[in-house]
């Protein structure tokens, strides 16, 4: 039988850390194994599986489009492309919307318009407020917009002109702006920095300064967006609309496609600003308007509140009654349990072998993040196995 895991020691660059898992197949929530071992996939992408593994409507979106057309240069309309856009614009606050491949392109396009308004309508501004622990890619522009140093250290100098507040922290956000501020840029919820929850009053607070001071707001929905919360996008649930928005991964289920939305006021690219080669390719889009269109049809953030409110109950509970549970945090199908130690490989470890897939998103966090089509029965049937691996890791180590 084929090594694969010394092929990749060979010849891969050093890759970070993977699970002992080697996944062939996938299924809705569920992923196999090269022996045929089946896993409950509550990793989900992170949160970009939204449909859940080869769901039909991609399946069939991918293979129908592929005889019609894959590519075909920007320069050239496309109806994949133009259906996804009417739908995008058609179910949210914004104006206009620009086709990308990644999150941190997205990201990229939306601080790029943000750069160009504060030009154009700020005598220059430029600066942008970020919050620590964000993440928002590994471009040079996005680590340095994120909040995480060790992945800044090694490759500076870093652009200029991102400034650093705690989340949630709205007196340091008045502190730090300034003429040059054109934009504060966030998660709603802090994915890769262990899901952290913005207070009730953070973004609305967030956008009456925004308002006061003619600065823009953008958010990172990458993670948070398409139904991830429960809503189809997170600011919904704040009661404001962004001046711009990042979409990435469910976007697509699986396939590499993101997007940036504008509202009008904000959306100021002219011809020969921005562009990418594969960005807003029929391929891709042919499968966000299928993802989103189903997402819609479905009201699957309607199932996904529900879900929440079952993960929420159960995770609550071993807060109860679990010694090394300091805190669960999340919201809809998006949660971290976080605990007294750095047990979070530990757990995930343990996991893995019982047949659930989670996430150690921080040393002492584990983050939950299952399609968004997910079964009650799969919900708790992955929920039960994680209890026991942390009751079990209770009784070992019952410190709080
Ligand atoms: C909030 C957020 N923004 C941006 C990104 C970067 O997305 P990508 O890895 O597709 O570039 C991520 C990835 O985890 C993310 O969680």
């Amino acid at each position: 039988m084929t090594d694969w895991r010394a092929k990749e020691a060979k010849y891969f660059m050093h890759p970070g850390k993977r699970m002992d898992l080697l996944a062939v197949r996938g299924e809705g929530t569920h992923i196999w194994d090269e022996d045929g071992r089946d896993y409950l996939d509550f990793f989900g992408g992170p949160a970009t599986i939204s449909l859940g593994h080869s769901h039909p409507v991609i399946v069939n979106a991918l293979i129908d489009q592929a005889k019609q057309l894959i590519h075909v240069s920007n320069s050239f309309y496309s109806i994949p492309q133009l259906k996804l856009a009417e739908l995008l614009i058609e179910n949210s606050c914004f104006d206009r919307v620009y086709f990308m491949n990644s999150g941190a392109e997205a990201d990229e396009g939306a601080l790029k318009l943000a750069r160009k308004w504060g030009k154009e309508k700020k005598n220059g501004a430029f600066e942008i407020i970020c919050a620590d622990n964000a993440f928002h890619g590994r471009t040079l522009q996005m680590i340095t917009a994120g909040g995480t140093e060790r992945y800044k250290a090694p490759f500076g100098p870093l652009p200029e002109g991102f400034l650093h507040v705690p989340f949630n922290d709205v007196a340091a956000v008045k502190r730090v702006t300034n003429d040059k501020t054109v934009a504060i840029f966030m998660e709603p919820i802090q994915g890769e920095g262990g899901i952290n929850v913005a207070d009730d009053d953070y973004f609305p607070q967030l956008r009456a300064w925004c308002d006061e001071q003619n600065i823009l707001l953008i958010l990172d929905e990458v993670q948070t967006g398409c139904g991830r919360t429960g809503k189809l996008f997170a600011y919904e649930h704040y009661g404001i609309e962004p001046d711009i928005m990042a979409l990435g991964k469910g976007i697509g289920g699986g396939v590499p496609l993101s997007a940036f939305l504008a509202k009008e006021h904000a959306a100021v690219f002219t011809p020969g600003d921005h562009g990418s080669t594969y960005g807003g390719e029929p391929l891709t889009t042919r499968v966000g308007y299928e993802v989103m269109n189903y997402i819609i049809k479905n009201d699957i953030p309607a199932k996904v509140q529900a879900n929440g409110a079952t993960v929420k109950r159960r995770l609550d509970s071993l807060l109860d009654r679990c010694g090394i549970v300091t805190d669960v945090r999340g919201m809809g199908l998006m949660w971290a349990i976080q605990f007294s130690s750095d047990i979070g490989e530990k757990i995930t470890n343990a996991a893995l072998a019982a047949g659930l897939i989670v996430n150690n998103v921080r040393p002492n966090a584990v983050r939950l993040a299952p399609p968004l089509t997910i079964t009650d029965e799969e919900l708790e049937q992955g929920l039960a196995i994680l209890e026991h691996v942390i009751e079990e890791s209770s009784v070992a180590a019952p410190s709080k």
